[in-house]
């Protein structure tokens, strides 16, 4: 399986339009920015499947010529999958509009029922070619399909993971809205745990992760206030938003090496978290705890 990370940063990017922080600073005078929250798997390196669909898929999909049009036109994209019903991580849906057959989508429960409603991308899509909504169960490990039912020779597992709806729908009722995958390569054996929101490290999430050959972790905020530093008192927390921080005690850094995962990666990682900055004493911690700070653009072959 190709593991490509099309993006890294958590929702915003780096730089984020309206922050100033010392990583956006930095990333504007550097031209050096990160762009959202994507990553993309092939067991076939013909026929992809985006994890999440970023603001920046156009530029993400164009980055990278294994993910070019085959012939005038043709998508190389056979399938999504939506971890959470974010927008960071839906609204590239839109920019795939011009495809010219439906789009297979899995997503948890939750997540379809809010892109027919609340935030109605589904129904937006139906007035184009639309997409084929198929809900993820948790419950069993299934064959990822294109189109017309034909594997894409990956087998995928879902298990809820502890978060909340999103902003957008605080009031929702109970539902699956979070989820992290356990993607295997039917071939080569090659297994990728995904799981780039998580609120804890539970049974759950040891589960997604125990043994696999790349897990690819929620790095987003490396401590809990650390919103509020540029956005004020009023900003939400790590906790709040349902992210479990890197680096604060009994935070991810100290329970990630544990989960018996033969390589831990960071992806989704907000523009204020200092761990960006490769000369900071947060990075060189995550480092040396054998934990990679994930980049665009990085590959694996599974
Ligand atoms: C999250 O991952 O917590 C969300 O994408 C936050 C947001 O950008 O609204
Ligand atoms: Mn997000
Ligand atoms: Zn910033």
């Amino acid at each position: 399986m190709r593991v490509i990370i099309l993006g890294s940063a958590a929702g915003g990017g780096v730089p984020q339009w309206n922050c100033a922080c010392p990583n956006c600073a930095d990333a504007r005078h550097d031209n050096r920015g990160r762009s959202q929250s994507c990553v993309a798997v092939s067991a076939d390196g013909e026929r992809w499947i985006l994890l999440n669909a970023s603001p920046d898929l156009r530029t993400q999909l164009a980055a990278h010529h294994e993910l070019w049009p085959r012939g005038r036109r043709g998508s190389t994209i056979a399938a999504v999958i939506l971890t959470d019903g974010e927008i960071d991580h839906t609204l590239g849906l839109l920019l795939l509009r011009e495809s010219a057959s439906r789009l297979p989508v899995y997503a948890p429960g939750g997540v379809t029922a809010l892109l027919d409603d609340a935030w109605p991308l589904y129904r937006v899509l139906s007035a184009y070619v639309g997409v084929e909504s198929r809900v993820l169960d948790e419950a069993r490990r299934i064959p990822l399909t294109d189109l017309t039912g034909a594997p894409l020779g990956i087998r995928c597992a879902a298990a809820p993971v502890a978060r909340r709806p999103p902003r957008y729908a605080r009031g929702a009722s109970p539902a699956t809205f979070d989820v992290g995958l356990r993607l295997e390569d039917e071939r080569t054996g090659g297994t990728l745990a995904y799981v780039p929101t998580a609120g804890a490290i539970d049974d759950p999430v040891r589960g997604l992760a125990s043994g696999a050959d790349l897990l690819l972790f929620d790095g987003t905020f490396w401590s809990d206030d650390e919103l509020r530093a540029v956005s004020g008192s009023d900003a939400p927390t790590a906790r709040e938003m349902g992210h479990l921080p890197v680096g604060t005690p009994g935070g991810s850094l100290e329970q990630l090496p544990r989960l018996g995962a033969k390589r831990t990666v960071l992806v989704h990682i907000n523009n204020t978290n200092p761990l960006l900055c490769r000369s900071s004493a947060e990075r060189a911690r995550v480092e040396a705890a054998g934990i990679t700070v994930g980049e665009d653009a990085m590959e694996f072959e599974l």
